[in-house]
């Protein structure tokens, strides 16, 4: 048996969250391989909305097993706050969620030092959550961190004592103060919290799950351009967002991965800082981020909006292997005349359709026009139902990227979805 991945193509926040919950009710186990409290996942049903950080989302159904894998970073605080909340809403979280132990977790002094190396940074700094993201997985790459199974060894709080030492030492040395203390006392109230939930071998779980046949969805975090091998460097998270990271982040041979769905909005977002060729800063982003609440699931920043960019979906579909794709927020263009997608760039004067080593640098995008639909499509659950231009749209994506759309998202709720049959689409 194998299992599926699902991850977002461009900078994140492109509706995964929305998406596996519509896939849940496929698959017997929900996996995050990646990421942490960066992540914000929104679902929404029963006129209800949820925003996920660390827990997968799969979570709401209810016969579902969630797994928080080796590769995720952990915030027990953010973690506890995150379960209590979903108690006070009838989610029985315990029963549903394991964690494995070799999760890395994020200490107090992680986010200290991600906010001191943002503000050493200036005006070139990352736009990072700020959530200790990168100090965690620089502990972990250092061979220095501490994982989620050893909250339970007796030497615990001196390898926490440890730790915090030598990031009070980097704080000292970069002129910042910070005072954790507060924290440092809910963080250990967040340990006795973790202490209560089943922790597993996630590698051997994965292998047991897959040997008994059962269905397994890994959930991606962030998003393909924000990799930290492939995405627009420096301006990047600090794990690998690509399908790749499913295999060292849950412990699960390449071999056994099936379908890839790769999620991409109709445009494109960003938010924090770094290179956006196509990123629009007039009256059509601004409609865009209005009409589309572009404002961040964990932050609340606006996000930056522009055009499709065909050359970095290209690109990302070829580092993951997509072989099904999702688009969302297509209701969003409603108002929009004419849409615009970057088919290659100009970077100096030279026409590519390469997404470049160093995307910081000036690039022209070239673009197709396509007619806009405008119509609301927010309620239309049918492909027979979509209107021409939404469907040109959607074969002219499919044709240049060779992959066939299957999923056409109209809305943030759950029953706002178009499922495209397999033959109708086919790419040319
Ligand atoms: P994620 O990080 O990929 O899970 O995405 P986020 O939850 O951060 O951001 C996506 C936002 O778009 C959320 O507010 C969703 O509720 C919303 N959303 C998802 N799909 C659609 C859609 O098709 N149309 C509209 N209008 N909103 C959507
Ligand atoms: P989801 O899973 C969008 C961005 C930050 C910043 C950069 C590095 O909801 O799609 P970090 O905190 O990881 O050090 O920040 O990455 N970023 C995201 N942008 N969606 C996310 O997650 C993100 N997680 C991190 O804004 O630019
Ligand atoms: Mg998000």
């Amino acid at each position: 048996m194998s299992l599926d991945v699902l991850l977002g193509l461009q900078w994140g926040d492109e509706g995964k969250g929305k998406i596996v919950d519509v896939l849940t009710p496929d698959y017997d186990v929900i996996a995050r391989f990646q990421g942490g409290p960066n992540a914000g996942h929104t679902l929404e049903f029963n006129g209800q909305k949820h925003i996920l950080h660390l827990i997968p989302s799969g979570i709401f159904h209810p016969d579902t097993l969630n797994i928080i894998g080796n590769g995720v970073v952990l915030d027990p605080i953010i973690f506890k706050k995150e379960v209590l909340n979903l108690l006070s809403n009838g989610v029985d979280v315990k029963s549903k969620l394991v964690i494995s132990r070799k999760t890395h977790l994020i200490l107090p002094t992680h986010c200290a030092l991600d906010a001191a190396q943002e503000s050493s940074k200036g005006s070139s700094k990352i736009g990072s959550t700020l959530k200790g993201i990168g100090p965690a997985y620089t502990d972990k790459i250092a061979r220095q961190g501490i994982r989620v199974g050893d909250i339970h060894s007796s030497d615990f709080q001196e390898r926490y004592d440890r730790l915090k030492g030598i990031h009070e030492d980097l704080l000292a040395w970069s002129g910042q103060e910070t005072e954790i203390s507060a924290r440092e006392k809910e963080w250990f109230e967040a340990i006795d919290f973790l202490k209560t939930f089943k922790l597993v071998d996630c590698e051997y779980l994965v292998d047991q799950i897959l040997a008994e046949e059962r269905t397994f969805l890994a959930e991606g975090a962030q998003g393909s351009l924000l990799d930290v091998d492939f995405g627009s460097y420096p301006f990047v998270t600090s794990s690998n967002t690509v399908c790749a990271g499913a295999c060292t982040g849950l412990g699960v041979a390449p071999s056994r991965i099936n379908k890839v769905y790769g999620i991409f909005k109709a445009y494109c977002t960003r938010v924090g800082s770094g290179p956006f060729p196509t990123e629009l800063e007039d009256h059509t982003g601004e409609q865009l981020r209005k009409q589309g609440h572009e404002f961040g699931s964990t932050t609340g920043r606006p996000r930056r909006c522009g055009w499709l960019d065909l050359v970095a979906l290209k690109y990302t579909v070829m580092l993951n292997g997509v072989t099904e794709l999702i688009m969302t927020k297509a209701d969003v263009f409603t108002d929009i005349d004419t849409i615009k997608i970057a088919t290659s760039y100009i970077i100096n004067g030279k026409k590519s359709k390469h997404f470049p080593f160093d995307p910081v640098q000036e690039i022209t995008p070239v673009y197709t026009e396509l007619p806009g639909w405008k119509v609301d499509i927010s309620s239309i659950r049918t492909i027979g139902d979509m209107p021409p231009e939404l469907s040109s749209y959607i074969s002219y994506i499919e044709k240049e990227l060779g992959v066939p759309i299957r999923w056409v998202s109209v809305g943030p709720d759950r029953e706002a979805i178009i499922k495209i049959p397999s033959l109708a689409h086919q790419p040319k």
